[in-house]
């Protein structure tokens, strides 16, 4: 035992907070003090997380021989009631005690006197908040990993449905090709699918457990790693106790990958406010994801989409605010790094919030096929596929092919009709090799039928995307 512990000094045990250091301070904390550096007020979402630290310490230093069985049991029982406290309630979390870490201990030396004051050997905050935290942000990773299969599922739904139905597919927002609708929403399960990656990838490497580190060099203690590292589920102990408590990649890495996810999901929520558009028309919202007008009855907002797409930017703010706090921190702990939370837990509630929305959204919304497969052929969208014929069937070079294709667009355009609508004879007339066989592909549904290279967009590849995603979708939630 420490000398301050025998003194009875050390250790959260008076509520005004001023016993914290061990009689080392005269005096309490000035008000400002208090208030720039107490975290209680949003590191309490990290109480569960705590205790279930504490409590895999706790019978680590019963089994080391460090505490006694008694003391162990006395903890984890005291634990056990702070955890219920807290869930029912009743817990008082005090400013003067600073941060989740002093609170809960505080707490449970105050129900069980001197085996709470037992509970810090061999470990420091430094060690606690990097274990607590790591364990909190694994859980998020967890929630998001099973949204993001949610909307993958949804989106997997509506490809099959839509596999055959003609949508204008754009380039610089201009029309360009046809492509089927589920071919287009399937680019957004690859889009998640590798957030999903990202997110795993991320998971896998946080799970090292920073827990007997102690402030930074370790402990003289004959403490056993192995043992709370697997009890909390990690891989492995962190093998430097300095990395283990200086470093926080792991948030950054759980911060990137949901900035990206949320530019994906914001990608998505733009191309949903601009089907949903009376100019565009592909899309009717549920009335679920929708909001009215105060003076314009007619309108019909897509506020979620727009929100979705509007909270990205919360999200990547706060991976930025993160790399900018640590750049230049000196090796190890500093208190700087208190800044990592509120950011995460932010970045954790609006992408939840975010990815669950989406598959609602995407779920619910009206599909107006006819509207969209007659955009599909608005903008002279065939005239690759003009080209593409001239060579396949009758040998011409691309580039020559290019040109009489654009001659047609010139001549429709003068028209102000379609090409499919220009006669054989004035097709004729541009390139003699032409023959009616060309109206076969002039057409949008033929050309998306035509466009069967491996990743194409025509309804057969379309389908066996589906299915390849349907067992991968079943596979991952497993
Ligand atoms: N509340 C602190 C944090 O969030 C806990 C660690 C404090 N450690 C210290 N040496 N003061 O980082």
């Amino acid at each position: 035992m420490s000398d301050e512990a025998k003194k009875g000094s050390n250790g959260p045990g008076d509520a005004s907070g001023r016993d914290l250091w061990g009689g080392h301070f005269a005096r309490g904390p000035a008000p400002l003090m208090q208030q720039i550096n107490a975290s209680i007020g949003f590191d309490k979402r990290l109480h569960a997380h705590d205790i279930e630290g504490s409590m895999a310490h706790a019978r680590m230093l019963a089994a080391q021989g460090i505490v006694t069985g008694a003391d162990r049991d006395a903890i984890l029982g005291g634990l056990r009631q702070v955890a219920e406290e807290i869930a029912h309630g009743r817990f008082v979390f005090k400013v003067e005690m600073e941060d989740i870490h002093l609170n809960v201990e505080a707490r449970l030396t105050e129900l069980i006197g001197e085996p709470g004051r037992r509970l810090h050997t061999g470990r420091s905050r430094n060690d606690q908040v990097a274990t607590d935290f790591r364990l909190w942000v694994r859980d998020a990773v967890d929630r998001s990993l099973a949204l993001l299969r949610r909307l993958m599922a949804a989106l997997v739904a509506q490809a099959d449905r839509y596999a055959s139905d003609v949508m204008p597919g754009f380039t610089h927002l201009q029309a360009a090709q046809p492509v089927t609708f589920g071919h287009h929403l399937l680019c957004y399960v690859e889009m998640l699918a590798r957030d999903h990656g990202r997110m795993t990838d991320a998971r896998r490497r946080m799970n090292e457990c920073p827990l007997g580190a102690a402030a930074l060099a370790g402990t003289s203690f004959p403490i056993d790693r192995q043992a709370t590292a697997s009890e909390l589920g990690f891989e492995r102990p962190a093998a430097n106790s300095i990395d283990a408590v200086s470093d926080r990649d792991f948030a950054l890495d759980y911060l990137a990958s949901a900035s990206i996810c949320a530019v994906h999901l914001s990608r998505l929520a733009e191309e949903l406010v601009l089907w949903s558009t009376q100019q565009f028309g592909f899309v009717r919202m549920s009335e679920d994801f929708t909001s009215g007008s105060s003076i314009m009855p007619q309108k019909r907002n897509p506020d979620a989409a727009e929100l979705i797409r509007g909270k990205s930017g919360r999200i990547c703010g706060h991976l930025q605010a993160l790399l900018v706090t640590l750049k230049g921190l000196p090796l190890a702990y500093s208190k700087d790094m208190q800044e990592d939370k509120e950011g995460v837990f932010d970045a954790a509630d609006t992408l939840e919030l975010c990815l669950a929305a989406c598959a609602e959204m995407v779920a619910s919304m009206k599909v107006d096929t006819a509207r969209m497969e007659e955009a599909a052929g608005h903008g002279f969208t065939t005239a690759t596929d003009l080209a593409d014929w001239l060579v396949r069937v009758k040998g011409a070079a691309f580039r020559d092919a290019h040109g009489v294709a654009a001659r047609a667009v010139r001549l429709a355009e003068e028209r102000a009709s379609g090409l499919e609508d220009l006669g054989l004879d004035e097709l004729r007339a541009i390139d003699p090799r032409i023959d009616e066989g060309v109206f076969e592909v002039l057409g949008v549904r033929n050309s998306v039928a035509s466009r069967t290279s491996e990743g194409g967009t025509a309804p057969v590849r379309v389908r066996e995307q589906v299915a390849r995603w349907r067992g991968l979708l079943e596979e991952l939630d497993r």
